[in-house]
């Protein structure tokens, strides 16, 4: 019998990364194989994000381009699964009728049922968590919890090619309710995960080759656990985690300015997987503007912590998030957060125009009152401040030696592989011997190299450096003895 086939496209954050590992892993355990045609797939799963309207519409126009093809073919199965699923269902069906399966990101482990009543009955299957989100007990929560997290284990890891890491789930949802975001009603409320598991999982992930987890949650450190009547706090999950042979890094993202206690900066520290490096969203430096998102916390308290943060961890590097013409958004307002870019020094940031999305307190009470053009205009000079900014700190890499993880073939070098391969030519040894990989952290690396050494942490010597991208070649002893290998636990712990 012809296998059937999956074709599954994630859009969204590292937890949509995830969710779509789950779910592929237990429909390839059902017999499904993976393709990258869409329009010829059996099962077509559009994992989704609702944070801003425009990553909606890109589903829509998905659906739109899977009408034809799913008219013509009876057998076929079109799904909605993710955060949009979860915050429009009606919608989704009322705009785009020929969908046969939605799937909230609570209910991912019954994916598999819902594949097969379609098929069965071509009946539209639907599964949603919003009787769970009404749940008030911590006991029903964390059973309902169990239930879908028991299918971590079983994921497909490395479906993107990263074989030597691994994203693990600490926490699912999040209660800060912060006025723009739609989270909270996507993926309901906070739930930290039993560290038994989590400590299971990296196991587990360790012993199939993994070197690098990254541990995901909303607001990951305002993680906190029971176990045996003693709470288990975020920087005790680190210390655990940290004393598993076999693992080299531990990150964690989303951090959440509001509380992010010492215990976390001490274990940053002290614990010698734990890379040097934080995605910690500020999204203004306006105190009126973080107010009115309601982030519980001023730019001054802000930049406090990033300070304290530099003084507990000197390498270290940060990431952040921005939303550019948030309801009235003054002029003033975004000159604070332009003050607030110039000083902090971040290693990147994201900046976002603000979204309006339905049902957040911003949506009902305020008004989306920035012009878009106002929104672009001040995005790009967001942007183009820290371009400087990036450049010059990168600069100060050029010379030193820095530790990578290497992730494999650079997409560059990828592409013109390709480039080549289309004109019918062997693949030139240059265009496929560029490596990418990440620093401790997070800097992005570029040399030239070996496939060989996917998966393998290697010294390189940075020769020149972009606002994005470090260039170089691989470090020697010195003594002509090539050995740009690091080998068991990370003594070393140079620069980037
Ligand atoms: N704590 C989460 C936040 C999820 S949303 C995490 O980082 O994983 C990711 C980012 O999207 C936020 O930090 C914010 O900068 C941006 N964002 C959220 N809602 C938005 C909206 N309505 N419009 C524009 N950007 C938004
Ligand atoms: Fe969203 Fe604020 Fe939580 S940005 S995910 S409500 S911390």
């Amino acid at each position: 019998m012809k296998q059937r086939t999956l074709y599954v496209e994630t859009m969204g954050c590292q937890m949509n990364v995830l969710d779509s590992e789950l779910v592929v892993g237990q429909l390839r355990a059902e017999g499904y194989e993976l393709t990258s045609d869409m329009l010829g797939a059996d099962v077509v799963l559009l994992n989704t994000c609702s944070v801003r309207e425009h990553a909606e519409d890109k589903v829509l126009s998905r659906l739109g381009s899977l009408k034809k093809p799913k008219s013509a073919r009876d057998d076929m199965v079109v799904g909605v699964i993710g955060c949009m699923a979860e915050r429009d269902p009606d919608g989704i069906v009322k705009k785009m009728p020929h969908v046969d399966l939605i799937c909230g990101p609570g209910e991912l482990n019954k994916i598999p049922a819902l594949v097969d009543d379609v098929r069965r009955t071509r009946n539209r299957a639907v599964a949603l968590s919003q009787a769970m989100s009404r749940r008030s007990t911590a006991i029903e929560r964390s059973l309902e919890y169990d239930s879908v997290e028991a299918l971590d284990l079983s994921r497909e890891q490395g479906v993107d090619g990263r074989s030597s890491q691994a994203y693990v789930r600490v926490q699912r949802g999040c209660d800060k309710f912060c006025t723009f975001c739609v989270v909270p009603f996507t993926r309901g409320p906070e739930r930290s995960r039993p560290p038994g598991q989590i400590v299971n999982e990296a196991q587990m992930l360790i012993d199939r080759g993994v070197r690098e987890i990254t541990l995901l949650g909303q607001t990951v450190n305002s993680y906190v656990s029971q176990e045996e009547g003693r709470a288990v706090r975020f920087s005790d999950l680190l210390a655990r985690l940290d004393s598993l042979d076999g693992l080299d890094r531990i990150r964690f993202v989303t951090s959440y300015p509001g509380d992010f206690g010492d215990d976390i900066l001490e274990a940053m520290r002290d614990l010698p997987k734990v890379c040097e490096y934080l995605h910690l969203p500020v999204q203004s430096g306006s105190d009126a503007v973080l107010k009115r998102m309601r982030r519980q916390y001023t730019a001054g308290q802000f930049v406090d912590l990033i300070g304290r943060a530099r003084e507990y961890v000197p390498d270290l590097t940060l990431a952040s998030d921005f939303i550019v013409g948030f309801c009235g958004e003054t002029d003033a307002e975004f000159d604070e957060t332009v003050a607030l870019v110039e000083r902090s020094a971040f290693k990147n940031i994201f900046v976002f125009k603000y979204s309006q999305r339905p049902g957040t307190v911003a949506e009902k009470r305020s008004d989306d009152d920035i012009p878009d053009a106002v929104k672009r205009d001040r995005n790009i000079r967001l942007l183009k401040l820290q371009e400087e900014v990036s450049i010059a700190t990168n600069r100060t890499m050029i010379g030193r030696a820095v530790e990578v993880l290497v992730e494999g073939h650079s997409k560059r070098a990828i592409k013109a592989q390709e480039a080549e391969q289309t004109r019918g030519e062997e693949a030139t040894a240059e265009a496929s011997g560029q490596l990418v990989g990440r620093t401790r952290t997070d800097r992005i690396v570029v040399f030239p190299g070996e496939i060989s050494l996917a998966g393998r942490l290697v010294m390189v010597r940075v020769t020149a450096a972009t606002a994005l991208t470090l260039h170089g070649e691989l470090a020697t002893s010195g003594n002509g003895d090539e050995t740009p290998f690091q080998r068991g636990p990370i003594a070393l712990r140079i620069g980037g």
